[in-house]
């Protein structure tokens, strides 16, 4: 069984999505450990506690600088002892010691096809804003381990999404979420917790 340490920041509607596929065994062989936010007051805790998740926050405004955050941050991941963890949203800049500490041991959910959109800078909305405003007709999200880069550690899924005339940025969010993270997400972690999913240099190999 791999035990999931899923990270949060804001709304978690994609640990939604990993919380009710483990449920329903469309994700087998995992199970989440804890959900933990840098932000109090993120939506995501109380889906946590709605489904009897343990949950914790580690949050940057109470620490004196960057590296005693840095430090609490990965004592507490620790203290659940992951096989994985998921960044869901996570929207603070990873330690390079938790990367080294659990190195293809980290996933993230980026809302665009990478290599397009990503990168410092581009997180949240900002990426669909971005999106349009090159005039892509498609975009989408990526599944992808974390190395020491912003968004360029070895991809493992990916999913297109149409962009449709009149998109506004919340719009195409919400359909890159429906269509593409909420379904790659889950699968890229059953995938992991399933032996599935070896990696070459800087590429992943999909077993099926
Ligand atoms: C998601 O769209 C995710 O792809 C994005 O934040 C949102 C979190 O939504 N992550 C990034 O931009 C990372 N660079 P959620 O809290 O509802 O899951």
């Amino acid at each position: 069984m791999l035990d999931l340490v899923v990270m949060v920041s804001g709304g978690g509607t994609n640990l939604q999505a990993i919380i009710d596929k483990i449920n329903n065994g469309t994700i087998t062989n995992a199970r989440i450990r804890a959900v933990i936010s840098n932000n109090k007051n993120a939506y995501a805790l109380e889906r946590a506690r709605k489904a009897n998740i343990e949950t914790a926050v580690v949050s940057p405004k109470d620490y004196p600088d960057r590296e005693l955050f840095n430090r609490a941050l990965i004592t507490k991941i620790d203290s659940f002892h992951p096989g994985l963890i998921v960044l869901a949203g996570f929207l603070v800049v990873i330690p390079p010691a938790l990367v080294e500490k659990y190195r293809y041991q980290i996933i993230n959910i980026h809302p665009s096809l990478i290599p397009s959109f990503c990168g410092k800078g581009y997180y949240g909305l900002k990426v669909h804003e971005a999106a349009l405003e090159r005039g892509v007709k498609v975009t989408g999200a990526t599944v992808h381990f974390v190395d020491e880069g912003t968004d360029t550690g070895p991809i493992i899924l990916q999913k297109a999404v149409e962009i449709k005339n009149g998109d506004t940025p919340e719009v195409l969010q919400k359909r890159v979420m429906q269509e593409a993270e909420w379904v790659i997400m889950p699968k890229a972690i059953d995938l992991i917790a399933n032996g599935k999913v070896r990696i070459e240099g800087r590429k992943t190999i999909i077993l099926d």
